[in-house]
């Protein structure tokens, strides 16, 4: 053997490790796996980790949340999560970063080697809001804060707990995390964050587009809960420029209801074309509504919304051409106490079809339902 063809052979190797690590390093588009037809999404919306830390009760809330989703997981064993907003309840959270707990709630996913992203919701970065009973004879708990006495008086310390912004719990989710598709959106959608669009391809053409999946912000915690006309003309320039024909399908995902679920809400003695398990709660929806829904509208390539917010509410109600979709509660944090689960898409191709259920902590799995039309 000739020292060139050794050479030669090295190169091809190099060549083929860089062509693997580009094709790793695109963090917008997802892949259904080799072999399959479909692509699994699990949703866990309103986990709301990081309550009442200084009981006993707090803790015990987020261990059982993570057996929630370590259940779901390991039973539907999805292709991709998006954790659909109200990771953390930071209201409730005395430490100045509430990284920890949202590291926690994305922890099980992460273990399992299963890629995802996340959206903001209205509780994410919200300030402490101290409570009325640490005032009282009962006095404030140990916390794991301390002022610092060498410095100035009027110094805080650490006890502050001035919330931890949306791009700060961005930034920590991303240095830390290979695995998470979330993005920092465009300066200019500012306060909002949370606003990416991730493409599904299919396995073993990247050129042949399964899907589009939208993730939007919508606010609240430390701004007014909306999705905002500059981030709805956002949304206008991206799908135009990457699907201008409207021939991909496109999913929505953002944490908010906007006013419109209010149109199509169903009683809760009568479900219409509805369909869910939870019908608990009025609606409450987005502040104001700037444009969004009307874009979406406009576009048959749209299927389906997907939001959370609302704990007692799972349905998926039809709405003109789309579908209005909410998550399940997942998380044993945040108010409520109906049975915990998860909502579930599979994305098939060629022909495309989505469909959904909910599948219980329990294991059950119930409110099955397609939502290609
Ligand atoms: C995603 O890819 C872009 C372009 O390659 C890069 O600038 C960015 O840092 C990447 N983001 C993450 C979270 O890896
Ligand atoms: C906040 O917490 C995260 C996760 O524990 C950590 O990676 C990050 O460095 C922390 N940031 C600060 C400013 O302490
Ligand atoms: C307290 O503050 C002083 C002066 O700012 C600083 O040098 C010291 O490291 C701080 N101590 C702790 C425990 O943070």
């Amino acid at each position: 053997m000739s020292l060139p063809f050794h050479i030669s052979i090295v190169f091809l190797i190099f060549l083929i490790f860089r062509l693997i690590l580009t094709v790793h390093s695109d963090n917008t588009t997802l892949h259904v796996q080799p072999g399959s037809s479909s692509f699994k999404i699990v949703l866990f919306a309103d986990l709301h980790f990081g309550e009442d830390t200084w009981t006993d009760w707090g803790p015990r809330q987020d261990v059982n949340s993570i057996k929630v989703m370590s259940t779901v997981l390991d039973q539907e064993h999805p292709d991709f999560v998006v954790y659909l907003g109200d990771i953390v309840t930071a209201n409730n959270i005395p430490i100045k970063n509430a990284s920890l707990y949202w590291d926690q709630a994305i922890s099980p996913t992460r273990d399992r080697g299963i890629p995802w992203s996340s959206v903001f919701g209205n509780h994410d970065d919200m300030y402490f809001e101290w409570p009325m009973e640490w005032f009282s004879s009962t006095g404030i708990p140990p916390l794991h804060c301390r002022v610092n006495v060498s410095c100035p008086p009027e110094s805080e310390g650490d006890c502050s707990f001035k919330g931890t912004t949306r791009s700060e719990l961005m930034m920590n989710e991303l240095e830390m995390n290979k695995l998470s598709y979330s993005k920092f959106g465009p300066k200019d959608l500012w306060p909002s964050i949370s606003n990416y669009v991730l493409k599904l391809s299919s396995a073993n053409n990247p050129e042949s587009v399964i899907a589009y999946m939208y993730f939007l912000d919508s606010g609240g915690g430390s701004y007014p809960e909306v999705i905002s006309s500059a981030q709805a003309e956002w949304f206008n320039r991206a799908s135009q420029e990457i699907n201008p024909n409207s021939r991909v399908p496109e999913i929505i995902f953002w944490h908010i209801p906007s006013q419109a679920y209010k149109e199509v809400a169903p009683r809760s003695d009568a479900h219409g074309n509805c369909i869910g398990s939870l019908f608990m709660e009025e609606v409450a929806a987005q502040g104001a509504e700037m444009g969004m829904m009307e874009l979406l509208e406009g576009r048959s390539s749209v299927k389906a919304v997907f939001v959370g917010h609302n704990h007692g509410l799972d349905w998926c109600c039809p709405y003109k051409k789309l579908w209005l979709c909410y998550a399940r509660h997942s998380g044993y944090g945040g108010y409520g106490n109906w049975p915990r689960g998860a909502r579930i898409l599979e994305i098939t191709q060629q022909p495309f079809s989505l469909k959904s259920w909910i599948r219980m902590e329990d294991g059950h799995v119930h409110s099955e339902v397609l939502l290609n039309s």
